[in-house]
């Protein structure tokens, strides 16, 4: 826990039944819209009401589909440059973490000439951003639609981070009618990222009593309600409840960051594409044994939250990790790494990916001190996990 703290709360949420289908109430946007949106909600008919809602208020909205999941550097140069033709006062981000990502990168690279991956790691401010944002959420799990991060690869694939108060959305709007279409894998696995920046922002050195509030009231409402809406995917109420979650662990994360589950997790992706709320939450719970030693108060109010019961910290906070595995085996997220290619064999590079520089600042925030030794040790976990 930090012995002080700051932090501030620009931006709005916005939530409730249909209201991605109109733009927020009180926000003028003088100029035609980029909308940043995935392209497999387009052909799912997910996009055409919100998109039509945004017309019918009089907004000449155009749609960019020209990306990814896991998005490239030059994908988010490009949805700048089409912004950037419409002379674009808004920028709509409607999607999961990679459209949000996109639409959050181009709208602060409207202002400059340089491409996106000359911003990553903080390698120069974002200019002061010139149009709208707002982002619209259709999975229930990273939080971008609050959060002043974006995550994208360079050209060989590795995952890099960008950070700038430019990158923070407007307006969030939760609309639980957008997430229904998820399918059951998929809403585990977002859920499962909302549950471990919740776990990890509250359990991290940056730490503080209001992401505490955020982070324990989000695990609360994951535990209970991801269970549901894996079973029940229509369940409207459970998928706002999720949307509420997912963005609480949001702010908590903006506000404190993450620890090594999302370095293990970034390591994942950038090596075999694993998704990036299953690897994370994999991460976790190789981690969590060692966390809850190094912080055992921290991890116990997490054990609480999660539903158990105990007479002490030293009771609580051993036994999250095995709590953390059953509701991960409850929801169905696959542990073993075995079906995506890796194993034992790719324990050294794994390893040295986690120790890159662009994963220092989630070890470094991490409550157990990640020493390489460490690092070899969680790696091995991960790959020999069944
Ligand atoms: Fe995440």
């Amino acid at each position: 826990m930090a012995d002080s703290f700051q932090f501030d709360c620009r931006g709005s949420v916005v939530s409730g039944l249909g209201t991605a289908r109109r733009p927020p109430a009180g926000l003028t946007i003088d100029g035609p819209v980029l909308a940043v949106v995935d392209a497999g909600l387009v052909g799912a008919g997910v996009a055409a009401p919100v998109l039509e809602g945004w017309q019918a208020a009089g907004l000449a909205v155009t749609a960019f589909t020209g990306f990814s999941s896991d998005p490239k550097a030059a994908q988010i140069d490009a949805a700048r440059d089409a912004a950037l033709k419409i002379g674009a006062a808004g920028v709509l981000g409607i999607g999961g973490g990679s459209a949000l990502d996109v639409a959050k990168t181009a709208a602060g690279l409207l202002g400059s000439d340089f491409p996106a991956v000359d911003y990553a790691l903080c390698r120069q401010p974002f200019p002061a951003r010139t149009a709208t944002l707002v982002a619209i959420p259709t999975t229930a799990g990273t939080g971008a639609e609050v959060t002043r991060t974006t995550v994208y690869s360079d050209a060989a694939g590795t995952k890099l981070w960008a950070w700038d108060d430019a990158l923070r959305p407007d307006v969030a709007v939760l609309d639980p009618e957008v997430t229904v279409g998820l399918p059951p894998a998929l809403t585990a696995a977002t859920g499962a990222d909302a549950l471990v920046h919740a776990i990890e922002a509250c359990t991290n050195k940056r730490a503080n009593p209001i992401v505490d509030a955020w982070s324990l009231h989000a695990i609360r409402l994951v535990v209970h309600t991801l269970p549901v809406a894996v079973r029940h995917p229509s369940d409207l109420a459970a998928r706002a409840t999720l949307q509420v979650a997912a963005c609480l662990a949001g702010l908590a994360i903006d506000a404190c960051g993450t620890g090594v589950a999302h370095a293990l997790g970034h390591a994942l992706g950038s090596l075999a594409g694993v998704h990036h709320g299953r690897s994370v939450a994999l991460g976790l719970r190789v981690a969590l044994p060692g966390n809850a030693a190094a912080a055992p108060e921290r991890h116990a109010a997490v054990s609480l939250a999660m539903g158990l019961i105990g007479e002490d910290d030293m009771q609580l906070a051993p036994a999250l990790a095995s709590r953390f595995d059953a509701f991960l085996g409850q929801v169905g997220v696959e542990v073993s790494l075995a079906g995506d290619g890796l194993g034992p064999a790719d324990a050294e590079r794994l390893t040295r990916a986690v120790l890159q520089p662009e994963n220092a600042p989630m070890c470094e925030a991490n409550c157990r001190e990640m020493t390489p030794e460490v690092v070899a040790d969680l790696v091995h976990a991960l790959l020999t996990a069944d």
